[in-house]
């Protein structure tokens, strides 16, 4: 995963023996370090044999990668182990260079923690009971497009830029902590003016950063909600310390710009979910998935209704023929055919792979494993992707000097939050009667409405009373005496007439009291 990727493949187990040498050489000093838990897939299991052959597991379970009912089953053994900070990193490192795949791993805060937590994982179908299972329909293309439409890759360059200007936003860094506050006052100010859109900090236990949550609520199926993420630190590998230089301009920089642009275009157009949004920029994906651990856990302990998860991590660089690769294990298999069609459906030209990416490479993984429906959208096709990253030269001018790549993945982001968002309960129209009384001196006018129709239906206006009064009714906006649907105005004050719609919309009335009159006024909406 660093630039010394691009050597000639031959000189490869050079590397492993370097990085193997550093390893045992730092042995003593390893036995004095920091010891964490962590859940290793089966080649970083291997990678650690060879490396540390001291390191034994402390217990094993075999998860299945995708869907229980899928025809072919894929499974993979998940390890616990004890291991040095130190050898986590090499580990990782390794695995980059060796096996050209991701050396993912999940922190536990202890063994107990551990075993519970890989437990869990083997038996997610279980958790999955209470959860929604959205539709995947996709009708709400008079919502997505215009968002779409204005989406800018200039807006996204700006923020890989603003949030690669910290020496780094490592977990326990100064620049960590300042990157997860500078995340929460850039998207608070986005949100000013709109009351439904709140920002938080989510703390974790033993270290600084936060996460960052913002909330669009929704209008009348809140309890529903979509999760959008990326993650807001970087890791330089070869060096941890406060003044080390990680830029994180590709990981994950682009994913937190990707996601903000979607943001953006969604406030501008005053985009309203029925659904809650949620969009997420986790702390301390690159030492375990901390952050999105924590916050999983805690939705599922407080039995939130997340229906969808989208993790965004590495958008910005174009290295395989292809453009958007959906990563196939630990993901759902139906949400990511429905992104599949939401990329077919909103940018014709952008072109679908498929790949695995192993066990615990990014945050979606702390969802799936609390058994919530996850997918991670890819910049390449593994073994493809930026050769920069974990290194002081995941800059911008690397990733292409440009942020055409991100905006599809903004862009189809934005798609995945309308479509999911603009889901409710399906509103059964019924009829309704509203009465309203009241008198009129000779010339007064009162307006009545809107009366909702929904999917069609008559709405009928009716006065009884003395006098006389004059009846107006108009679709869409308010009727004057002149300007109406239709209208009724004998010459006494029972008058009657009717609109009829054929989808959902809004009716208003206005009645006029020709002379002094009282009036009943029954108004009844009648279904299609
Ligand atoms: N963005 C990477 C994951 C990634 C890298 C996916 C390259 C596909 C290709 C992520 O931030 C990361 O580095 N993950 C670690 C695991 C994590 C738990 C420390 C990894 O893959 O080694
Ligand atoms: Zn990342």
């Amino acid at each position: 995963m660093s630039q010394k990727r691009k050597v000639a493949a031959g000189s490869a187990p050079v590397i492993l023996a370097v990085l193997l040498a550093g390893l045992f050489a730092s042995g003593a000093a390893m036995a004095e370090g920091k010891k964490s838990w962590i859940t290793v897939g089966e080649k970083a299991y291997a990678q650690l044999q060879k490396m540390a052959p001291q390191v034994i597991a402390r217990d094993t379970k075999t998860l299945r990668t995708n869907a229980a009912g899928a025809k072919v089953a894929s499974t993979e053994q998940v390890h616990l182990v004890e291991v040095d900070e130190e050898q986590m990193r090499k580990l990782s490192e390794a695995i980059h260079h060796e096996l050209k795949r991701c050396g993912g791993f999940m922190f536990h805060a202890s063994e107990a923690e551990g075993k519970r937590s890989l437990a869990q994982q083997a038996a997610p179908p279980a958790t999955l009971a209470t959860l929604t299972r959205p539709a995947y329909t996709l009708d709400n293309a008079a919502l997505v497009t215009p968002v779409l439409s204005q989406m800018q890759a200039g807006n996204i360059t700006t923020t890989i830029n603003d949030l690669s200007t910290f020496v780094n936003r490592y977990y326990t860094s100064t620049g960590g902590t300042d990157a997860s506050n500078w995340l929460r006052t850039k998207w608070a100010g986005m949100a000013t003016g709109r009351s439904d859109i709140t920002v938080t900090q989510f703390a974790h236990t033993g270290y600084t950063q936060k996460s960052v949550i913002l909330t669009i609520a929704g209008t009348d199926n809140a309890s529903e909600v979509v999760v959008l993420g990326g993650h807001l630190d970087s890791i330089n590998v070869s060096n941890t310390g406060e003044t080390a230089r990680a830029p994180g301009a590709d990981d994950d920089a682009s994913g937190i710009a990707s996601m903000t642009e979607a943001l953006r275009a969604m406030i501008a157009n005053g985009y309203k979910p029925r659904r809650t949004i949620k969009m997420i920029g986790y702390a301390a994906e690159e030492v375990g998935l901390r952050g999105s651990k924590d916050i999983a856990a805690n939705f599922k302990a407080n039995n939130v209704n997340v229906v969808g998860v989208m993790q965004l991590d590495m958008t910005n660089y174009k290295g395989s023929p292809n453009d958007i690769y959906l990563f196939t294990d630990y993901t759902d298999a139906l949400q990511s055919d429905f992104i599949a069609k939401l990329i077919t459906t909103y940018q014709p030209g952008v072109t679908i792979g498929y790949d695995k990416c192993g066990y615990a490479c990014s945050d979606h993984a702390s969802w799936t494993a609390q058994g919530y429906y996850a997918s991670m959208p890819f910049e390449t096709a593994m073994g493809q992707d930026n050769p920069y990253i974990h290194t002081a030269n995941d800059t911008y001018a690397n990733s292409g000097n440009q942020a055409a790549h991100a905006l599809k993945f903004a862009k189809m982001a934005a798609a995945f939050a309308i479509e999911l968002g603009s889901d409710g309960p399906a509103v059964v129209p019924t009829q309704r009667v509203e009465t309203f009384t009241g008198s009129f001196t000779a010339g007064q006018i009162k307006s009545f409405g809107p009366f909702k129709v929904i999917s069609g239906g008559t709405l009928k206006g009716e006065t009884t009373g003395t006098g006389d009064v004059d009846l107006y009714i108009r679709k869409s906006a308010l009727p004057t005496t002149s300007t109406y649907t239709c209208k009724s105005d004998g010459a006494a004050a029972a008058e009657t007439c009717t609109v009829s719609m054929t989808a959902n919309g809004d009716v208003y009335l206005l009645l006029k009291g020709y002379s002094a009159s009282t009036y009943t006024l029954k108004v009844t909406y009648s279904p299609q």
